[in-house]
């Protein structure tokens, strides 16, 4: 069999893209969440079409679980003899949607706008699971006409947005199915709109709460302010012991680094988060320092009665959710030991508290370098008409990583991905640029084609 030129690749991508921007959006009105509380059924759909996606390109597919964990798909077929494995990785589930009246357009409607896809997944990671597919479908998998060099392991998870609990149970229970020569991850970003990147390092996480309880119950403001503490302005100066007068984090204990020498403007950063005029920026240190490899901690939410319905009654308890990100090198275990030994040592006046844990994911440090990274540099390249990808680290989590090196520590880890500075992934709005998701379609096959010929050469 011979494989496919890189024009070849081009015009195929140039012919598939239509069908995929269908699928993605096909993917992008099924709402699977995996966070607590939330209708699961829609996974199940959303683990359905990623595998009748894989059927559809000629892999032999799988829906996997652990427990009453959400479902992963994986698709596979091997590798022609003495040819390497890719393993490509996605996930389905998608967050949140928060404030539904802060989106512009329905979140689980894809609608575009100014050359961008909106909908929540559009960008993390549906369109990282459609770049897989559209790099396949670019040699012909799935047709009379397969011409794909290598064997392929498609891996799509359904809870990445919810900590990956199931993953070293699913690692484990497939790990001979999973092994690969070389792993794609498109679940990270590129360095602006036109500039592609490497993602080398990754921010661990800790999600946990804390609750604080001064009350056996809410009573009269009048009578006993002035004497009792409420809960929320216990909960307040302890929260505001996190930081310090710099904003940079007071958890004695955590790690802290130095990331790449690149250069991140403070007006395009203040721009690429919409930070408003006047509000200053916290922490020192370079920003790509603060970003990728100092520690972060940020309050996500707190439980305590809305201001509109507040009796005038003394709060007896209140509760925040925290969330700490780590520097590569930092330990999930031993931080939220230092976050609570930090929080015991400053809960003000006695105040009752008591913490609980949701969850955590280690950080990472990819050293990028060998055959397979310099193929996947010249395949950004040629995507990007000759802009060489920058290597990046990036202040979010992808604790899947982290395992994956540790059972398979001879595989290349490429961490790719659609994310522009502008996709607000999280947020209301989140959008792909479909321009960039070209790219990064044909940077798939091109990086595909050239790991064959790097393992060949
Ligand atoms: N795609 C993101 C990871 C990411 C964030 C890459 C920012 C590049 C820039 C991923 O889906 C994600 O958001 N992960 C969670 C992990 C957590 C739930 C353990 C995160 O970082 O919040
Ligand atoms: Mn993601």
């Amino acid at each position: 069999m011979t494989t496919l030129t890189v024009d070849q690749l081009r015009a195929a991508i140039e012919r598939e893209l239509p069908g995929v921007r269908a699928d993605l959006e096909a993917l992008v009105r099924i709402p699977g969440i995996a966070f607590d509380g939330f209708d699961f059924a829609p996974l199940e759909r959303s683990a359905q079409a990623v595998a009748e996606l894989m059927r559809g390109v000629g892999l032999d597919v799988q829906v996997s679980r652990i427990g009453d964990g959400h479902p992963a798909v994986i698709g596979r077929r091997p590798a022609p003899p003495g040819a390497p494995t890719v393993l490509l990785y996605a996930h389905h589930d998608v967050q949140p949607v928060g404030d539904l009246s802060k989106w512009e357009s329905e979140p689980f409607e894809p609608t575009e706008r100014d050359g961008r896809l909106y909908g929540r997944g559009a960008a993390d990671d549906k369109a990282g699971v459609m770049a897989h597919i559209a790099a396949l479908r670019a040699f012909g998998c799935g047709t009379d006409d397969d011409r794909l060099p290598l064997g392929v392991v498609v891996f799509v998870e359904g809870e990445e947005e919810f900590g990956s609990d199931s993953l070293p149970g699913l690692l484990a229970k497939h790990s001979e199915e999973l092994a690969a020569d070389v792993i794609v991850i498109a679940d990270s970003g590129n360095w602006d709109i036109g500039v592609p990147a490497l993602t080398t390092s990754l921010r661990g996480i800790v999600n946990s709460f804390v609750d604080v309880q001064v009350l056996h119950s809410a009573v009269h403001s009048g009578m006993f302010g002035g004497v009792v503490p409420d809960a929320l302005t216990v909960l307040c100066r302890l929260l505001a012991t996190l930081h310090d007068e710099n904003g940079d984090v007071a958890v004695q204990g955590l790690v802290s680094g130095q990331a790449a020498p690149l250069d991140y403007p403070v007006d395009r950063f203040r721009a690429e988060a919409g930070v408003i005029d006047g509000v200053e920026l916290i922490g020192t240190g370079r920003i790509v320092d603060r970003m990728w490899t100092k520690p972060s901690l940020s309050v996500l939410g707190i439980d305590a009665p809305r201001t509109a319905e507040a009796p005038n009654a003394l709060v007896p308890s209140a509760r925040a959710k925290l969330s700490m990100r780590l520097a590569p090198g930092d330990d999930p275990k031993s931080a939220y030991q230092a976050l609570i030994a930090h929080l015991e040592k400053h809960v003000p006046w006695g105040a009752k508290v008591s913490f609980e844990f949701e969850h955590d994911g280690n950080p990472c440090v990819i050293d990028a370098t060998g055959k397979y990274f310099d193929a996947a540099r010249a395949a950004f390249t040629t995507a990007w008409d000759g802009t060489e990808p920058v290597e990046i680290g990036v202040g979010g989590s992808i604790p899947f990583i982290a395992t994956f090196q540790e059972m398979f520590p001879n595989a290349s880890i490429l961490v790719t991905g659609v994310e522009d500075p502008h996709a607000k992934a999280h947020g209301p709005n989140e959008s792909l640029h479909l321009g960039e998701f070209a790219r990064v379609c044909l940077a798939e096959a091109l990086l595909l084609h050239n790991v064959a010929a790097a393992a060949a050469a």
